[in-house]
């Protein structure tokens, strides 16, 4: 898999809960993603805070953590030429309020914390994502 090629999307526990996991799964399968890696998993919240620890230290870096460690979340590679940028066009703005109307955080999301899904901001974050959830031998 080559950088520039792929990244991470995380299906948080909102999301999850409210069976959006079929419907966010067929909109990144539309939008041209191909599925290279997946597992469905709950985080500690210890690796929860590993996950996000660029935001440490911001306002909302402890409920952020919390609530990624409330329950199930899918973790999935996403590969597509451009991946980072299409992707994050897919999904939205951070806010789902402020999302364009169709992105997945428009249509599946509750509030800036619970946003319905995760994207990768970077190539290099999308690398370093990706190998926080899997290992070269769950990617195909
Ligand atoms: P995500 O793409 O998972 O990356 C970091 C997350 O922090 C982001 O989505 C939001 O859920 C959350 N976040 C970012 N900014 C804020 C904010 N101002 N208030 C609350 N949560 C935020």
């Amino acid at each position: 898999m080559e950088k520039g090629n792929y990244t991470l999307t995380l299906i948080k526990p909102y999301a999850v809960q409210h069976g959006f996991v079929g419907p966010i799964l067929a909109r990144i399968n539309g939008a041209g993603f191909r599925i290279s890696a997946m597992k469905y998993l709950q985080l500690s919240l210890e690796q929860s805070q590993a996950f996000y620890q660029v935001h440490r230290g911001k306002p909302f870096y402890e409920r952020l953590c919390k609530f990624m460690a409330s329950g199930p979340i899918v973790a999935a590679i996403l590969e597509k030429p451009g991946a980072v940028d299409d992707y994050r066009r897919l999904i939205g703005a951070t806010d789902p309020k402020q999302a364009d109307e169709g992105t997945l955080r428009k249509l599946f999301g509750r509030s800036i914390e619970s946003n319905a899904v995760h994207g990768s901001d970077s190539d290099d974050n999308a690398e370093r994502e990706s190998n926080f959830f899997f290992s070269l031998l769950e990617r195909f």
